[in-house]
């Protein structure tokens, strides 16, 4: 009998030959929920949690491989049944969070940290970074994602997969292209122009794709210009392959049944999560000649190559123990640069450790450390904000803390399947009385008021009381400045936040803001150390705070008032013919974001792209331009050491970069190699 071969790095095309058809057709079509259901249902598997899997075929040596998101931690089931063990895995801080950092080397340590864990814990290929363009506050997905800004978005997008592909684990680039919004996603027609399309929602996975060569890129679940990404060609061999030169694998979302056929022919490698009947339909198309088997051959082709590179192909022996500290430390590290000082009149920040801080918010008791969704991840704890303060040194005013502790005891929302493996929403905000809040303002030196809103993957963000405060918080927010502020004391807002939120209206009446994103799980030690000085902030806005949600030239074009739970179920027929549902035009054109605000005879912004403060002051010298790079020098002329961001901006942002911690006195040269400028140039912008 001839010796049967087994897969090897150089023997792709023997292993091709030797493959059936029913066995090429399995390859690309992957196994099903199992993994991901693992958790609840018991089913054995390498990695219960796991998002996905491909098959195995023993007999010619090919083994399944591993997937799971992503991008804010690894997401698998911290429990196995009949193992006291536990599986848990960092939480790090949301995307917005890590492009706020501006410091590519920060976020691709997060990403490398993550790709470690990842290995540890039996995982091929992690399904992230997510990067699609912030386009509009109110998209559900926006904490996952970087930027309203392409090159900002795709040059974090490259860093992040450097991080996990230098440990040997695949990185997935998702979702492309165009997914930005929630709301009836499975069929939502974005349609946009090629040229907004290349320049804007494109720009950054080819950025990401060009600076970071990842292993794998996922199509998104809408249509694009009235085609499905996942069977669009044009997208995912010319534009991708072709132009773009990707040599990795394209995989679905989480789909289900498309038309399977023309997802090969367009060079959509892997369908996920897979159904069989998926791989009888492959078979049926080739043998009735609907389909050719050169073209299946492409894709697993593509399979194989991915396999062979992944750490369960080589033998990799997880050893199920990650270093969860050295990962917090990361996630800690992140998470400080990452924060966004917005306010801070007359030096009210940093507040001396020592004193006693009364703390308003279920947030400040209850930090959300990251959205819901596949990009939930089952931390081993969340460190709230009460702990952290407490931990640097800062007394909590406790007769509130009790009362707010008692609230959120009672206030539980229930866990529920979906709960249990997506994460679910926070405990609803408090109301306050007044006595509360006067007893409060006697006692303690500060104030600090934490605003929480929380997030996720299926739905999008609305007007009222999400982008909007409450009523109720608006209220609590104007009582309490006033009482603290006539007891002559300061008061901190901490925005917890996934999403863009409404500041225009209310920014004044706080001493001082502190945007927190959702930090992860040390989140509640880092915001402490911002507010104690022990770090000095130097995030800077990914994307802008608009003042009104109607200025943004995108908010008519959105599902805003949209009230609907359309991301489940089918909005094919039912919603075809609805603006902002069953499509999208994105009429808005170039004018996301900044690239609008900056416009002459734009409205004013509350916050703009690119803003944030620190506790010391920098000179930045004229930039110097030559040879496609600008060169600048940054020198710290204020009291306390400090990083600072630099942007080189025309109509769009051209190059950026991170000085080091300089002391006061210090300066440092950088040098900033300058991305494309834009393919038109016609806007004037404001002085
Ligand atoms: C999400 C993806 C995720 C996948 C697997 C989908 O619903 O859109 O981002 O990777 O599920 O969990």
């Amino acid at each position: 009998m001839a010796q049967q071969i087994s897969l090897q790095e150089n023997n792709i095309d023997q292993i091709l030959q030797e493959l059936s058809l029913k066995e090429k057709a399995s390859l690309v079509v992957g196994a099903g929920y199992r993994s991901m259901l693992a958790g609840i249902f018991g089913f054995r598997v390498p990695v219960p949690g796991a998002a996905g899997m491909t098959r195995d075929i023993p007999r010619l040596g090919i083994p399944a491989i591993v997937l799971s998101d992503g991008p804010a931690g690894v997401r698998i089931e911290p429990g196995r049944k009949g193992n006291k063990v536990t599986f848990y895995c960092t939480g790090f801080p949301i995307g917005s969070l890590l492009s706020s950092t501006w410091n590519t080397d920060i976020v691709e340590k997060v990403g490398a940290a993550i790709g470690n864990e990842a290995l540890e814990y039996g995982i091929d290929v992690m399904l992230a970074p997510g990067m699609n363009i912030q386009r509009n506050p109110l998209c559900g997905r926006n904490f996952e994602y970087f930027s309203e800004d392409p090159l900002l978005s795709g040059k974090t997008a490259a860093a992040y997969v450097r991080g996990i592909q230098s440990q040997g684990v695949g990185a997935c680039l998702k979702h492309y292209a165009a997914n930005n919004q929630e709301t009836n996603r499975f069929w939502n027609d974005s349609r946009v122009a090629e040229d907004v399309l290349r320049e804007i929602y494109l720009r950054n996975f080819e950025i990401a794709v060009k600076e970071s060569a990842p292993w794998t890129i996922m199509a998104s679940y809408n249509r694009l210009n009235g085609v499905h990404t996942q069977q669009d060609k044009w997208l995912l061999t010319d534009v991708l392959r072709e132009e773009w030169g990707f040599d990795g694998l394209v995989m679905t979302d989480w789909t289900g049944k498309r038309d399977t056929g023309a997802q090969i022919e367009a060079g959509c490698d892997l369908m996920e999560p897979g159904t069989g009947s998926q791989i009888r339909e492959l078979c049926r198309k080739v043998k009735a000649g609907e389909l050719s088997e050169e073209a299946l051959d492409i894709c697993v082709r593509r399979v194989l190559e991915l396999i062979v590179k992944t750490p369960s192909f080589k033998g990799h022996q997880p050893s199920l123990h990650p270093d969860l500290q050295a990962h917090a430390r990361v996630a800690l590290e992140a998470a400080e640069e990452g924060i966004v000082l917005l306010e801070n009149r007359d030096g009210t920040l940093p507040m001396d450790p020592g004193g006693q801080v009364a703390l308003f918010g279920v947030g400040s008791y209850q930090t959300l450390a990251g959205g819901t969704g596949s990009g939930h991840v089952h931390r081993p704890y969340i460190v709230n904000i009460a702990e952290g303060l407490q931990q640097e040194g800062f007394s909590v005013e406790p007769a509130l803390a009790d009362i707010y502790t008692q609230y959120i005891a009672k206030n539980q929302p229930k866990t529920s399947f979906m709960s249990r493996m997506v994460g679910g929403p926070g405990v609803p905000e408090m109301p306050l009385d007044k006595n509360t809040i006067q007893a409060a303002s006697a006692t303690a030196d500060w104030a600090v008021f934490t605003l929480s809103r929380q997030a996720g993957e299926g739905g999008d963000r609305h007007l009222d009381g999400d982008f909007l405060l409450t009523e109720d918080e608006t209220g609590a927010l104007s009582q309490v400045c006033n009482a603290f502020h006539q007891a002559g004391k300061k008061v901190v807002v901490v925005l917890n936040i996934g999403g863009v939120i409404e500041t225009a209206s209310w920014k004044d009446l706080p001493d001082a803001i502190v945007l927190a994103w959702q930090p992860g799980e040390e989140g509640g030690n880092a915001i402490a150390h911002i507010l104690s000085g022990k770090v000095n902030p130097s995030g800077c806005l990914p994307i802008s705070f608009p003042v009104d949600y109607f200025d943004l030239p995108s908010s008519a074009h959105f599902p805003y008032d949209f009230h609907g739970k359309e991301s489940f179920i089918s909005g094919k027929e039912k919603y075809a013919d609805v603006e902002n549902v069953g499509y999208t035009e994105y009429a808005e054109g170039m004018d996301v974001g900044y690239r609008f605000y900056r416009k002459e005879g734009a409205p004013a912004v509350s916050y703009p792209f690119g803003y944030g403060l620190s506790y010391t002051r920098f000179q930045v010298s004229e930039p110097i331009m030559m040879d496609g790079k600008a060169t600048l020098t940054v020198t710290n002329t204020g009291t306390v050491p400090g990083k600072k961001v630099v942007m080189v901006m025309d109509t769009a942002l051209r190059a950026f970069g991170k000085t080091a911690l300089l002391a006061p006195g210090a300066s440092q040269t950088l040098t900033l190699e300058l991305g494309p400028a834009r393919t038109k140039e016609t806007d004037k912008i404001k002085p």
